[in-house]
């Protein structure tokens, strides 16, 4: 069978790792989280309080036993916070930012076989991807969700925060100059607003089936 490329694209917390990981999963492909690695270089800067322009030049992102390092140290555990978020965000905007790290991601697909997700991956990454999905869930079920996540870490987010965040990201991610995020003309696009888990992987395991098996 054919191996390809995956891109998954889409607004924060809309669950694009969750169904990337599964994905991957099902096809034996590697899975690979691109917003990990701007949290990671956004972690770094306010770790040691460089700019970003300097960072870039000599620090090392890359992914070891699927946690994402800097400079070899895992820091996986240290990067999903709202701070780091955020951050990210911001950085994220920057031109030489964006090109150091396309230019990983696009050595990590060189062997096809893989599922990446982001906002940037079928627009900039791999314009050529075989499958192309583009998430999204309106606002309120995304905070929900990045509510209970943080709950679940021990942390004490309100609601009304966790909803603002969510639409300032948004806001941010689509209308920065450089690779704002957008769907790519040939994405197909998965609202999971009012589906399980369930209903989303074997919604988006029939359109991975039906393009290998072309
Ligand atoms: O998906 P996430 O919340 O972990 O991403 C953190 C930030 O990184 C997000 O606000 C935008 C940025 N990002 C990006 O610009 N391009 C990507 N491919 C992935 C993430």
């Amino acid at each position: 069978m054919k191996k390809i490329i995956v891109a998954i694209d889409g607004y924060s917390s809309c669950g694009k790792s969750t169904i990337a990981k599964q994905l991957a999963q099902y096809a034996g492909y590697n899975y690979i989280d691109t917003g990990a690695m701007y949290r990671a270089v956004a972690w770094y800067c306010l770790k040691t309080g460089e700019e970003p322009l300097q960072a870039i030049e000599h620090i090392q992102v890359d992914f070891r036993h699927h946690h994402v390092c800097v400079n070899g140290e895992d820091v996986e555990g240290q990067i999903r916070t709202l701070e780091v978020g955020n951050q990210a965000s911001q950085i994220s905007t920057i031109r030489e930012v964006r090109a150091f790290l396309v230019r990983e991601q696009q050595a990590m697909g060189i062997a096809k076989g893989i599922v990446m997700d982001g906002r940037d991956i079928g627009t900039v990454v791999f314009p050529q991807a075989e499958l192309k999905l583009f998430l999204t869930a309106a606002p309120e079920v995304r905070a929900q969700r990045r509510f209970d996540e943080l709950a679940a870490k021990g942390e004490h987010p309100v609601m009304a925060d966790v909803l603002a965040d969510v639409n300032d990201r948004d806001y941010r991610d689509t209308h920065r100059q450089e690779s704002p995020l957008r769907q790519a003309e040939d994405a197909i696009v998965v609202d999971n607003s009012q589906m399980t888990r369930e209903q989303q992987l074997a919604h988006v395991i029939a359109l991975f089936d039906q393009v290998v098996e072309a």
